[in-house]
Formats: structure tokens, sequence, C-alpha cells
């Protein structure tokens, strides 16, 4: 059983190519949604997130300047009761290995809370010590975003700036080394699941 089929997944690609980035709307289904974010509420209710620093593990440290989000790092083991999650991230996986000719060999990604007021000001998801990330991946889940909310994606281009609304079930994929990006000041929490396609195993980039 498939989540998405080979025409949709192309289609995403070739934008992805052409552009450096992708939206896709309604990539999560009612069902798959309300099991992420009654997990992700679980996590908050139990303290499970923690404030994100920036950096490598060596020299991490945390700055409100730059952003001001809470996350909680997955685990397909620890974390099974979102296998649903994890096969679909898979299949999309493999799909961008085959038609892309990436070599993708790892995928990491946690959970995103930012409360109202915080921001995560312009970056690249590629850090100097950290070159292994290939593409990020950005499923937003806030319940009833609505214009005005704030939040947006901000998506840096040489002529233009894009703003991506934080829709739930609204997936974007980008080229974690090609764009420059910002998360916009939030005036409503934010609930997101972020991740990264990475070309070597979760854990060395931290050596
Ligand atoms: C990040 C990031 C974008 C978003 O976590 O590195 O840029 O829209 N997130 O949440
Ligand atoms: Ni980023």
């Amino acid at each position: 059983m498939s989540f998405h089929n080979d025409d949709n997944y192309l289609d995403w690609i070739d934008q992805l190519a052409l552009n450096d980035y992708v939206v896709i709307d309604n990539f999560i289904d009612t069902e798959l949604y309300k099991l992420i974010l009654s997990f992700f509420e679980r996590k908050r209710e139990e303290e499970s997130l923690k404030k994100a620093g920036i950096g490598t593990f060596s020299q991490h440290q945390i700055d409100l300047s730059v952003r001001g989000d809470y996350v909680y790092w997955l685990d397909k083991v620890r974390d099974e009761s979102l296998k649903s999650f994890f096969k679909l991230s898979e299949e999309l996986q493999q799909k961008i290995k085959r038609y892309c000719f990436l070599s993708i060999s790892d995928f990491e990604c946690h959970l995103a809370y930012y409360p109202a007021g915080t921001f995560y000001k312009k970056h690249y998801d590629q850090f100097n010590a950290r070159s292994n990330r290939l593409i990020s991946f950005v499923l937003y889940l806030t319940p009833e975003w609505n214009y005005g909310d704030g939040g947006e994606l901000a998506i840096f281009q040489e002529k233009e700036i894009i703003k991506v609304e934080p829709i739930a079930k609204r997936l974007v994929l980008f080229k974690s080394d090609k764009i420059l990006h910002e998360v916009l000041i939030t005036n409503k929490a934010r609930y997101s699941l972020t991740g990264w396609m990475l070309n070597n195993p979760v854990g060395l980039g931290y050596l």
C-alpha cells in the first residue's frame, strides 16, 4: 500500500529539482494528523520538549535572539506509536532517492513548538560542522491557522521572498544547502514536525 501515487511524487520532485523547494498541501490525511497532534500534546504535557539550540553538540548554544522553539527529537523505535508517520516518510525518501539520484541514507526529525511571540531568524539548515543535511522537511500541524496568526516560513530567493503559510497537513521540502529561510514571528502557538534527509547516518555529523 502506498500513501501517494507516483504521478504526484514525480510532480513534487520535479518542482523541488526546479525551484529548490516545493509546497505540498494535504500531505497527510486527517487520521494521521490527529495521531501526530495528540502525540505532540502528550509530549508537551509530559514536558518532554526542550529549548532548541543552534550549532552542533560540541558548540551547542541556546540563543533566544536566534530561535525560540522547543523541540522533541523523534525515535522510530521509542516512538513506535508514530509508525504510520515513519512509513510515510520512508516512502517519500525512497521516491526522492529514486527520482533525484540522491544518496539519502538516514532521516532525523523532531517536533517543534513555537510559543506565541517566537521566531527563527534567517538561516541555512546546513551549518559548518554539519554538512550532511540534503533535504529539509517541514510538516505543519497548527490547528486552525488563520491569516494574521503569523509564523509563516519566509523563503529568500534572489528576486523575491516567498511566504509559506503554516497550514495544517501542509508539507514543505527544500534543499538544505540552497534555501535561505526564516520562521516569521508567530502570534499563536505554532506546531510542526521538522526533519532532514541525510547523506550519512545520524550521529556522524556530530563527530
Ligand atoms: C528549522 C526551520 C522552518 C519552519 O527548523 O530549521 O527552518 O517553517 N523550520 O518551521
Ligand atoms: Ni531551518
